[in-house]
């Protein structure tokens, strides 16, 4: 019998879900599709903040497909590894423009009497995906891998904007929509600043960091990249009709999927023969640079699908398309000087200034030369010219001189002995390839990127305090290392930076006093971290800490005890030594202890963040072993239980956690979380 005093229409929620829903669909489409904003971000906000709660308040209801996935906050354990419906073949590839003459003729030949033209596309230098479609629903995202088996990304792929979770229109019942995903630049760019204002090293290109975003294992963390996904190509079960005209070409497939909802690329052309091939490389070897993302080809297909089958495959690639690659762009151009560069770390970057030369669309003037060591195995000599190529990444690179502009009487370039900031003697540390400037608390560069490392959210999260607020602190004086920072007092820092137009008003002098304050209750292993010894991150200050257990044991350690910590090398133990042994250092350290400061590690009982908390823990973690990742659930209060069961507040996942335990926290409805939400969760 229904229990009416429980009973629940459920049918007005239900009704609204999907109302929300529907709209929010169609607000994202135009956003990512049409850059289009339909309403304000705060009313999006607010109609999605309202379906979120709704579906948290009726699990039952969410949809896998609801557009609350794109906020994200799924956490991917391990990525289940995935074997391909179709394996994903590669292209056969080509620099020469003959090969491409070649492939056209054969092609020409093997397909005889037949009408039949050509795609050419542009090649997206990203990460190719899979994503399977059942009745316009996308169930799953699985990566390339190795082409037969890939990772299941289904979670961090629906935070993807121009992924479309249901299609629009009519599409085929079931196939897999291919493509890439791409980093645009600016986001790219933007992404980059962020992590280094964060202390975190920056990738070192688009692709790079589009395969490391799908592989986060906190789906909102992937929401936050504003990744890019191209679709090139539509896979269908070999039985499917292909008379429907829909089907029967790759262009009109790609016109079909566009209109489901894909993002397609416009550039694509049909051609007819090889000049109009060659004519649409050729316009796009110069063009691409002005595109807002990274292209490294052109892909040519035959357009007519009922061609493939009997134009057939090589061992790994189809014979009916190939891909031509772009050289890299290089020119040769005089260097003017060389200007000298020092890092946070006292490390000195040379970096040539040459007459200005246009390259890969962009006016270039200055390029690193990485070390006195690049220097010289180029043998660069004053007056040179120099060979400057530019590949399909952002930044132009050194390759070498061109010898025909050596003057007879040119003399090789003489290294600086003298750090151009400060006048100190360089110093280059037996095995390395560059020089350093030893005088770390005295040289301005040095001291500023100290400081803005010492404040970076890794580090003791002074988040008050920017890049500019330091230069404002310094140039007053008020803040010449980093222990000057606890001796602030609020009526010095109000009226500050007038002259670069950013004073401190009241309000912010009192944000930056408190900011200071709860800095001091960071944990020692961070606040080793924030010193910015080089060599020494957070893993590596995560052990450190741990080994000596305080700030006295360390200070007090010889090379030979350095040596014994696990993962320190010699430049490690070196570097961390000299450090210590620096007096200014040892009083930096020192004042930092009189303000409070932690200088030893927390093994007491203190905090409580996870009190009245179970956790059981599976799996392999990065930063911590297995015990100790126990030991640090009880230091914060919680509980260690060996077996799920209702009465567990968290599954803390590491690597390759058993199945087993997954599967029943899932069914009973335990919250998994991984080792980085963990670390916020006690670092709160
Ligand atoms: S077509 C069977 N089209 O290039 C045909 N591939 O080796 C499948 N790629 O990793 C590929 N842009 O991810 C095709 N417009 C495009 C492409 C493209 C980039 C990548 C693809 C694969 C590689 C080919």
């Amino acid at each position: 019998m229904l229990d009416i005093f429980n009973y629940q229409d459920l049918e007005p929620t239900r009704k609204r879900i999907e109302e929300l829903t529907q709209l929010i669909d169609k607000y994202n489409y135009e956003y990512y599709m049409n850059d289009q904003s339909l309403v304000s971000d705060y009313e999006f906000d607010q109609l999605l903040n309202e379906l979120i709660m709704l579906e948290k308040q009726h699990p039952d209801l969410a949809m896998p497909n609801s557009p609350t996935k794109r906020v994200g906050g799924e956490v991917n354990k391990s990525f289940r590894q995935v074997t391909h419906r179709f394996p994903m073949l590669s292209l056969g590839n080509t620099y020469s423009i003959g090969e491409i003459e070649e492939f056209e003729a054969r092609t020409r030949r093997l397909i005889g009497d037949h009408p039949f033209s050509y795609t050419c596309e542009l090649k997206y230098d990203g990460v190719a995906i899979g994503l399977t479609y059942r009745h316009g629903e996308l169930v799953q995202a699985v990566t390339r891998g190795n082409g037969t088996v890939g990772d299941d990304i289904t979670a961090n792929a629906r935070t993807i904007g121009t992924i479309p979770l249901k299609l629009y229109g009519s599409y085929p019942d079931d196939f897999e929509a291919r493509g890439e995903v791409v980093y645009p630049f600016d986001e790219f760019e933007a992404f980059n600043r962020q992590r280094e204002a964060d202390g975190d090293e920056p990738f070192a290109n688009p692709r790079n960091a589009a395969s490391g975003s799908l592989k986060l294992q906190n789906s909102a963390e992937c929401a936050k990249r504003k990744l890019m996904f191209c679709m090139y190509f539509m896979m269908l079960p070999p039985d499917v009709d292909i008379s429907d005209a829909h089907l029967a070409t790759h262009s009109n497939r790609l016109e079909w999927a566009r209109q489901m909802g894909f993002k397609v690329q416009p550039y694509i052309k049909e051609c007819a023969n090889i000049a109009e091939i060659k004519q649409f490389i050729d316009y796009w070897d110069e063009a691409r640079w002005q595109l807002p993302f990274a292209i490294d080809g052109i892909v040519i297909k035959v357009n007519q699908v009922e061609l493939w089958d009997s134009l057939g495959l090589t061992a790994k690639s189809p014979r009916w398309a190939i891909a031509y690659k772009f050289k890299a762009q290089q020119v040769s151009t005089h260097l003017e000087s060389i200007s000298y560069q020092v890092g946070r770390t006292g490390v000195v970057t040379p970096v040539a200034n040459m007459a200005p030369v246009s390259l890969g669309g962009t006016v270039v003037r200055r390029a690193t030369m990485v070390n006195a060591d690049y220097i010289r195995s180029f043998d660069i000599h004053e007056d040179d010219w120099l060979l400057v190529e530019k590949g399909g990444e952002i930044i132009p690179k050194i390759v070498g001189v061109d010898m025909s502009h050596r003057k007879p009487d040119a003399k090789a370039i003489e290294y600086i002995d003298r750090c151009p900031e400060c006048g100190t003697p360089l110093v280059r540390t037996e095995g390395e390839a560059g020089y350093y400037c030893p005088n770390q608390d005295g040289c301005p560069p040095q001291q500023l990127g100290r400081l803005e490392h010492f404040v970076s959210r890794r580090a003791m999260n002074i988040d008050t305090i920017g890049l500019e607020r330091i230069k404002i602190l310094f140039d007053s004086g008020l803040v010449r290392n980093v222990a000057d920072f606890y001796s602030l007092q609020r009526n010095q820092l109000i009226g500050l930076g007038a002259e670069s137009g950013a004073t401190i008003q009241e309000r912010s002098a009192d944000n930056i006093i408190e900011a200071i304050d709860i800095s001091r209750s960071v944990p020692f292993e961070r606040v080793l971290f924030a010193l910015g010894i080089r060599y020494v991150g957070e893993v590596g200050a995560k052990k450190i800490a741990r080994y000596f257990k305080n700030m006295t044991n360390l200070m007090n350690a010889s090379r030979e005890d350095l040596l014994l910590v696990e993962d320190v090398g010699e430049v490690t133990a070196d570097a961390v030594a000299t450090f210590f042994a620096d007096e200014r250092m040892r009083q930096i350290v020192e004042r930092l202890r009189e303000a409070g400061l932690q200088m030893q590690i927390n093994e007491s009982n203190t905090s409580a963040h996870l009190q009245g908390l179970t956790f059981v823990v599976s799996g392999v973690f990065e930063h911590f072993s297995r015990d100790e990742i126990k030991s640090s659930i009880e230091q914060h209060g919680g509980k260690v239980s060996g077996s799920i069961s209702s009465k567990t507040s968290y599954l803390l996942a590491g690597d390759k956690m058993g199945p087993e335990k997954l599967k029943k926290a899932e069914k009973l409805g335990i919250k998994i979380i991984s080792e980085s939400e963990y670390l916020s969760m006690i670092n709160e």
